[in-house]
């Protein structure tokens, strides 16, 4: 390989979690199995336990290597744990920072040093006021923020200005695992290298837009976590605003440095803000209720039988600018709906001459769980006459592109790596996000009215349907 790889120390916080067990150790170890980690590169796990580095490989050998999802070999996999040691690092305990400053010194790697914080966000402050101490928070660390920051607007901005006291802005990775997905960054390649696509990405062309996450499973064994989080936070916040802003932003200057968050940011404050009757009005929230052998969200375990938790959501936004003013953009994401897609729909308008009535094109960009960019386009029906019937173009980018295709998590190491920016939050973009969110939550907080329900393995409840019906539009899985 002829590309020069950054060399790099990377010490993951939370090491024997399950993040770190579940994505980030099989994603780097298929990085190093594509021959994309520098020889030198290096990883120390951190936590609290109580192990030494065999005890530690031992733990990666039973709980990480199963999820490894491409390219495993033992011998690969051999050459990979030789990277790895293990240290036991108390979060509130200063003197271990001075052996963790020991460690990651020894090694003169002064190239690049990436922390990895996976733990709760709790322990950021404390986390970042001891590595401080000891040094570690040159212009050649790194520092990397694992979801969720914060649970409302005041909580993220408490730990953005903890860690910002000891790490500059240009030091700090916000990770949002959707932006690490190949076909939502493809969005910029589509709308900005191909000439057909934006003159028609406007509110003269587009009629409305839906961006869909959905999910087959329910809460799993998460309904501690999740209720007191909900698909609000949990999901719309964060990965749904994301693929909204990477829809409806402006051409970036250039896809250098902080260009594309500059575009995102500008589409966050033009967000039309939410008043409260605006939420009355325009956003649904539900919960799933047992249907056939699958149990209510209600009925999961640790979550309480009153709980008001959202399982889904739905909302009706605005963007208030040249671009977008009028057209309607549908949110909406939840668990145990009847499949699982990421995606992103442009319903077009009708055609305004009058030769072909009802051939509305549409164009599909799908995530997951194929990546697939798809037109409906309206073609003639063979035979006598000119009757047109809907036909589909259509790219699955896996068929299409020769080449592996990295898990968002994989991709998302290799860019703190090589320190580029552009695929990581930026604290304005993130506080703006919460901003877009909080009247919804403090509209919910003071509500009487309960959830909707939507039956399990379905595609959510009624007044879903009904927010889209009185503007005359309909879901995708409604349209014909
Ligand atoms: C996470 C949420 O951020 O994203 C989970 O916490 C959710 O609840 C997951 O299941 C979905 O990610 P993906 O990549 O499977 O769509």
């Amino acid at each position: 390989m002829s590309q020069k790889l950054t060399n790099f120390d990377m010490v993951i916080f939370g090491a024997t979690g399950d993040l770190a067990m579940r994505k980030l150790l099989p994603c780097l170890y298929q990085a190093h199995a594509a021959g994309l980690l520098n020889a030198e590169g290096r990883i120390l796990g951190v936590s609290r336990s109580n192990l030494d580095t065999e005890g530690f490989l031992k733990k990666v050998e039973s709980d990480s290597k199963i999820h490894v999802k491409q390219n495993f070999s033992e011998a690969l996999w051999d050459s990979f744990v030789k990277r790895i040691q293990y240290l036991k690092v108390d979060v509130t305990d200063k003197s271990d920072f001075d052996r963790l400053a020991e460690r990651v010194k020894a090694r003169q790697n002064t190239e690049n040093v990436i922390i990895y914080l996976s733990t709760a966000p709790t322990f950021f402050a404390q986390a970042c006021e001891n590595l401080a101490d000891v040094g570690l928070n040159g212009d050649n660390v790194r520092i990397v923020l694992e979801k969720p920051l914060g649970t409302d607007l005041k909580s993220s901005q408490e730990i953005n200005t903890d860690v910002a006291q000891y790490f500059k802005e240009s030091q700090v990775y916000r990770i949002d695992h959707y932006l690490g997905k190949e076909s939502l960054q493809n969005l910029i390649p589509l709308r900005f290298g191909n000439v057909f696509f934006e003159p028609v990405w406007n509110k003269q062309f587009v009629k409305s837009v839906q961006i869909t996450i959905a999910e087959q499973l329910g809460v799993e064994e998460r309904g501690e976590f999740y209720d007191a989080t909900g698909a609000l936070r949990d999901m719309v916040q964060n990965h749904i605003i994301q693929m909204l802003c990477f829809t409806a932003m402006e051409r970036p200057q250039s896809l250098a440095g902080d260009d594309v968050r500059d575009e995102k940011m500008k589409v966050l404050k033009a967000l039309k803000p939410l008043t409260s009757a605006d939420v009355d009005a325009n956003v649904i929230r539900a919960q799933y209720t047992a249907s056939d052998s699958q149990a209510g969200y209600l009925q999961e375990h640790n979550v309480p039988a009153d709980s008001r938790t959202e399982t889904y959501v739905a909302i009706k936004a605005e963007i208030d600018n040249e671009r977008w003013a009028g057209v309607p953009f549908y949110l909406r994401t939840g668990k145990r709906m009847a499949g699982k897609t990421a995606e992103i729909v442009l319903n077009f308008r009708e055609n305004p001459q009058g030769l072909f009535p009802n051939t509305p094109n549409r164009l599909v960009i799908s995530l997951q769980p194929n990546e697939t960019v798809s037109a409906r386009v309206f073609m003639k029906e063979p035979g006598n006459g000119m009757n047109v019937v809907a036909t589909e173009m259509s790219i699955d980018l896996a068929k299409a592109i020769e080449g592996r295709r990295a898990e968002a998590y994989e991709l998302l190491l290799r860019e703190v790596i090589d320190g580029r920016v552009n695929l990581f939050n930026r604290r304005d973009e993130l506080e703006a996000a919460w901003e877009w969110v909080m009247p919804i939550m403090e509209n919910w907080a003071q509500s009487s009215t309960p959830p909707h329900g939507y039956a399990a393995s379905s595609w959510g409840p009624e007044a879903a349907r009904e927010l889209l019906a009185k503007d005359g539009n309909a879901w995708l899985e409604d349209q014909q």
